[in-house]
């Protein structure tokens, strides 16, 4: 059993690190004995940068030449890469929405994972057996009104790394999806989910290291025979078969 969740100096690449979900992740990673490449435009949390396993990459994603640093500051090849970095926009009816702010999405949701995994399968960094998780979102799988961008991006990026999961699997590398329902970040501040919608939720709203564990399953060799899966993290929400908002 104990070999099945063995992290220990394992390589792993987490994008969007520096808060949420994905410094949760790199922090669950760490305690377990991994290795962590951690990417993010601003900071880290400052344990981490005190930690001798955590390696800080600051990079906008949305950059292809930013996108660069990363490639040059990884080590030879990852064992897992968890594409966690992402953002929802504000939530409006289709209507309302801005061309340039749902390209703005589609940049970092879409282009930002699929081109980053392309340059690291390309120079050989993505380890035969690796595990790559892709942060989907339950909204994808949902009638989830006045989110057109977020679950066009997120339901784009799906679709493709579906795609990209079948290319890369001779190689033996798996590709699997994990989509939250409401987790309590920065994100879900931001984008002005009212506390109602957010009461759907039967078993309330989690905190991002109540969640890393099924990142980690993922990540991990307990789930070696799977690839194409998508792990549904959304606190049952699946269980109310209403539109959310
Ligand atoms: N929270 C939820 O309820 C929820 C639900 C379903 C899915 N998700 C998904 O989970 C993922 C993480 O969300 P979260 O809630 O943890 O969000 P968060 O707290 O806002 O964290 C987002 C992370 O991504 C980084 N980031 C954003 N833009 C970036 C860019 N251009 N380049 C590099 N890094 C960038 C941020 O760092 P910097 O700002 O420092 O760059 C931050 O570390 C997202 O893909 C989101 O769609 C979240």
């Amino acid at each position: 059993m104990k070999e099945l969740f063995d992290f220990n100096a394992k390589k792993y690449l987490v994008t969007g690190s520096s808060r949420g979900i994905g410094e949760a992740v790199v922090k669950a990673l760490l305690s377990h004995g991994a290795e962590v490449w951690g990417v993010a435009r601003t900071s880290f949390d400052e344990s981490l940068c005190l930690n001798a396993n955590f390696h800080p990459i600051i990079a906008d994603l949305s950059s292809s030449e930013s996108r660069g640093l990363i490639l040059e500051n990884s080590p030879d090849s990852f064992d897992g890469i968890f594409l966690n970095a992402g953002a929802s926009g504000k939530i409006k009816p289709f209507n309302l929405v801005n061309e340039d702010e749902m390209k703005q999405l589609f940049e970092l949701n879409f282009f930002s994972p699929f081109f980053l995994f392309q340059d690291l399968y390309k120079q050989r960094k993505v380890k035969a057996g690796a595990s790559v998780v892709v942060n989907t979102a339950s909204g994808v799988f949902y009638d989830t009104a006045a989110s057109s961008s977020y679950c066009g991006s997120k339901g784009a990026m799906q679709a493709a790394f579906r795609s990209v999961g079948a290319d890369v699997a001779r190689r033996n590398i798996r590709v699997n999806f994990i989509a939250f329902g409401y987790v309590e970040t920065e994100l879900l501040k931001t984008n002005n989910v009212p506390d109602t919608i957010k009461a759907l939720a039967p078993l309330g709203v989690p905190y991002p290291e109540d969640v890393s564990g099924g990142v980690l399953y993922l990540l991990s060799a307990a789930s070696k025979w799977m690839s194409g899966t998508t792990l549904l993290s959304d606190s049952g929400l699946n269980l109310k078969k209403t539109a959310l908002l």
